[in-house]
């Protein structure tokens, strides 16, 4: 949840860490820090006089409120507060980092130690000659702070994080002939719990050391230089070519090139990626907020998803990442889908497709839920796990609980080379490009194309004709150009938006397929505007919900021309006739429904299984505009990280 940055080269450090820590905000934005290597021993730079006076007692130095001392060692600048206000203070730090050409950089999610200088990362060593930087937790924390303060260590910060550097630091002193290598690889045969660490230290300078085991860690090779990162954006604009480290894998970086080994020390030969995507791609592109760039972006990322696996020519669907499994996947007892959000709320349209075309028995779980509800399954069985991120703790827990049991796990995930990707047995990349707001959009459509090609690929042969999968091709193929139309309607769902920012409760109404589109717009406007919202299947009003129905509770009633199209319009009816707003989603050329609801948003006409990846979009924007409207940051909002990966 956090995000963190490395390098080493022959560049200024400092800058570089800043912006990649810009570009890593997503993960996390409460306090972030820097610390660059120059030679010697560490001091704390823009820290409030109380952690200044805390640092003082346990370094044994002294430092003036600007913190300097004349012996150039690691260099720390941290700051309670987002990247930005961490570049002020490292412009108010009278070039304490010009001139380090290493460092390390963090972006903080706070979980163990509330958002403060103090709790910031980096860390430091009670001698100030190491610093590290941390995301994920150190689940054995407490015991381990108590064993360090029997060797007289003492904690400036309530993190998990810091008991880490004073492990290393207590093992490099009291292991004889032992080095900084050896330290970090000791530490961290110690510590349980999930990590992406980078370490430096004056004792051993020009080394970069970083591992991971949970949480994600990606090396960048430049020329005579090397980048580190939670994820690739802040590497792309200075190298394609990456290395992703695995769980247990921990890298050695020097000016001269780098090693990963296992933990155990094992050397790991590890293949260069390369990256396929633009730093532009993770530019705005002149949109205000990345969300509303990403909803745009979707008529090109759902042609980018179904490329070279819709085969219109042939009739049929390729996906190669599951090609050697299909079978397996055909015969399977019974597939079983787990996910989070906004992810989960496309397994249950999974669940509609598979069953409908493929006729194969489908259960969704939220994977919390199932990781701790003891679950039948099996061998026979195949779980799918679906994930933008590919870093989501429940969710990877979930996989590696079905896999115990036998059953194959395939994945759905839209970072390549995530740890869900790399541990399921098979799987479909989503090829939406990087996800950066943090409401999750182009993603979802992109993971809905792909259960429907799967559905589709398993149902060809055995439950759908020739004739009928040739049709659903041509629906898929039809598609981008479809929710072209519908983006055309931006403006008008702006101006409705306008009359509903104000609203403090919504409700949304969806049948069949678009029940989890019910689900999905309620997730979309309560993460964004904070105004409560629920999704309900629109025949489950009656039975409780019909009592919030006022003039102030606006109702989304999603209601395009299919099979429940009139048991929907009654439903509309029910909310009328108790004051209720209704907003419809609808089918373009429908005047009926005008004469019911207050505003209709219309969206081209469809095949059932189609309408999810039209409906929502609506959707999208509306919840987009309403939060816009009411002044909330809807890429950074509250309380929220794009990668959820502790559970
Ligand atoms: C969706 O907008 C949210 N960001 C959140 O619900 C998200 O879908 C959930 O955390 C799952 O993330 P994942 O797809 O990366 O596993």
């Amino acid at each position: 949840m956090c995000g963190i940055v490395g390098y080493i080269g022959q560049q200024e450090a400092a800058p570089l860490l800043l912006k990649g820590l810009q570009r890593l905000e997503y993960r996390g934005y409460d306090s972030a820090g820097i610390a660059v290597q120059h030679g010697g021993r560490c001091e704390g730079v823009g820290a409030t006089g109380e952690v200044l006076g805390a640092m003082n007692d346990v370094l044994g130095v002294r430092c003036d409120e600007k913190g300097m001392e004349d012996d150039a060692g690691v260099r720390v600048v941290k700051r309670k507060g987002n990247v930005a206000s961490l570049g002020k203070a490292l412009a108010g730090s009278n070039g304490a980092v010009s001139g380090a050409t290493m460092g390390i950089g963090h972006t903080r999610w706070a979980t163990h130690g509330d958002p403060s200088d103090r709790n910031a990362h980096p860390h430091m060593s009670a001698d100030g000659s190491i610093a590290l930087i941390h995301n994920g937790i150190i689940e054995n924390h407490a015991a381990l702070r108590v064993e360090l303060g029997k060797h007289g260590y003492e904690f400036v910060s309530d993190t998990d994080s810091e008991v880490l550097v004073h492990l290393i630091d207590h093992l490099w002193k009291s292991i004889p002939f032992m080095n900084f290598e050896g330290a970090v690889r000791e530490a961290l045969s110690i510590v349980d719990g999930a990590y992406g660490i980078c370490v430096i230290s004056s004792r051993e300078p020009d080394k970069l050391l970083v591992a991971r085991n949970g949480s994600p860690l990606v090396i960048g090779v430049g020329d005579g230089e090397y980048f580190v990162a939670s994820d690739a954006a802040p590497i792309v604009e200075h190298t394609r070519r990456v290395v992703y480290l695995s769980d247990g894998e921990m890298g050695v970086i020097t000016r001269d090139g780098y090693t990963v080994k296992s933990i155990g020390n094992i050397v790991c030969e590890k293949g260069l990626t390369e990256l396929d995507f633009d730093l532009e791609e993770i530019e705005k592109a002149g949109f205000e907020h990345f969300m509303l760039k990403e909803i745009f972006e979707q008529p090109e990322v759902m042609q980018d998803v179904m490329r070279g696996r819709v085969r219109l020519d042939e009739g049929r669907i390729q996906l190669g990442g599951i090609a050697d499994q299909l079978e397996r996947l055909r015969e399977a007892k019974r597939i079983v889908i787990c996910a989070c959000g906004t992810s989960w709320h496309a397994g249950l349209i999974g669940e509609y497709l598979i069953e409908e075309f493929a006729r194969i028995p489908v259960e969704v779980d939220y994977a919390s839920e199932f990781r701790y509800r003891s679950p039948i399954v099996g061998p026979g069985d195949v779980m799918i796990v679906i994930s933008q991120s590919g870093e989501t703790a429940d969710t990877l827990a979930a996989l590696r609980l079905a896999k115990e049991k036998g059953a194959m796990v395939v994945g759905i995930c839209n970072v390549v080379g995530s740890t869900i990707a790399r541990e399921t047995d098979c799987g479909m990349y989503t090829h939406a490009g990087p996800e950066i707001g943090v409401a999750s959009t182009k993603a979802f459509t992109a993971q809905v194309i792909v259960l429907t090609m799967l559905a589709l690929a398993l149902s060809k042969d055995r439950t759908m004709t020739d004739g009928e999968v040739m049709d659903a091709l041509r629906c898929l193929n039809d598609l981008p150009e479809r929710v072209k139309r519908i983006l055309d309607y931006n403006g008008e769902i702006q101006s409705i938006a306008e009359e509903y920012k104000d609203a403090r409760n919504f409700l949304y109404l969806g049948r069949g397929y678009n029940f989890p589109v019910a689900l999905e717009g309620a997730l979309k406007l309560k993460e964004i505007s904070y105004i409560h919202a629920e999704g309900y299947p629109a025949a489950e009003m009656k039975h409780g919900p019909i009592a919030l129905i006022d003039e102030e509770m606006p109702v989304v009633v999603i209601a395009p021309k299919d099979d429940t199209y009139q048991k929907v319009l009654s439903n509309i009816q029910e909310v009328k006739a108790r004051g209720g707003r209704v907003i419809a989603i609808a089918t373009e050329g429908d005047e009926e429904i005008r004469e019911l609801a207050d505003h209709v948003m219309y969206v081209p006409e469809g095949k059932a299984f189609m309408m999810p990846l039209l409906t929502v979009i609506p959707l999208q924007l509306l919840s987009y505009y309403v939060a816009t409207l009411r002044g909330c940051d809807v890429d950074r909002p509250r309380n929220l990280a794009k990668s959820v990966t502790v559970e």
